[in-house]
């Protein structure tokens, strides 16, 4: 055997030392997938939305005329001469986001058109965008509370 031929030996691997180590590997993945999906357990996967209940700012943040869309609380704030009310942007029609403007709102997805004051003028939507309950936080900020519907017309007098 020249020197070559030993060195190409050493290199050689036999069958049953490839299996245990190709076994090995296997089994370290295998492990490694347990151990990662149990620590995924624990970690909670619940998404949070928006709170029902949430502080816009002071009364003095919404000058009189004012129709302020918030769009991740999908709610207008109005200001008139009868006070601050906030009205629903969720259509009531199958839930898209209308659109609000000086005229009143409009839903993007199948045309219905709502007045100021949330009224149906058009379209498909079966009943008048809903108001929101307004309220004075102890720290002198509005707040909303999205979970407590109040009839059309209640403002807030502030
Ligand atoms: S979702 Fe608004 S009109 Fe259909």
């Amino acid at each position: 055997m020249t020197t070559m031929d030993s060195g190409i030996a050493d290199r050689t691997i036999s069958r049953r030392r490839l299996l245990s180590l190709t076994s090995f590997l296997g089994l370290l993945g295998a492990s490694g997938v347990v151990v990662w999906s149990n620590l995924l357990f624990f970690k909670p996967r619940v998404t949070y939305g928006e709170p029902s209940r949430f502080r816009i700012g002071a009364p003095d943040a919404f000058p009189l005329g004012t129709r302020l869309p918030l769009g991740r609380q999908r709610v207008t704030i109005v200001r008139n001469e009868n006070g601050l009310a906030a009205i629903s942007n969720t259509c009531t029609h199958l839930g898209c986001v209308v659109a609000t403007n000086e005229i009143g709102f409009a839903c993007p997805c199948h045309g219905s058109r709502f007045d100021p004051d949330g009224t149906v003028l058009g379209g498909p939507a079966p009943r008048p965008l809903p108001w929101y309950q307004l309220s004075l936080s102890p720290s002198g900020e509005i707040e909303v509370d999205t979970s407590a519907e109040v009839a059309q017309g209640s403002y807030l007098k502030v």
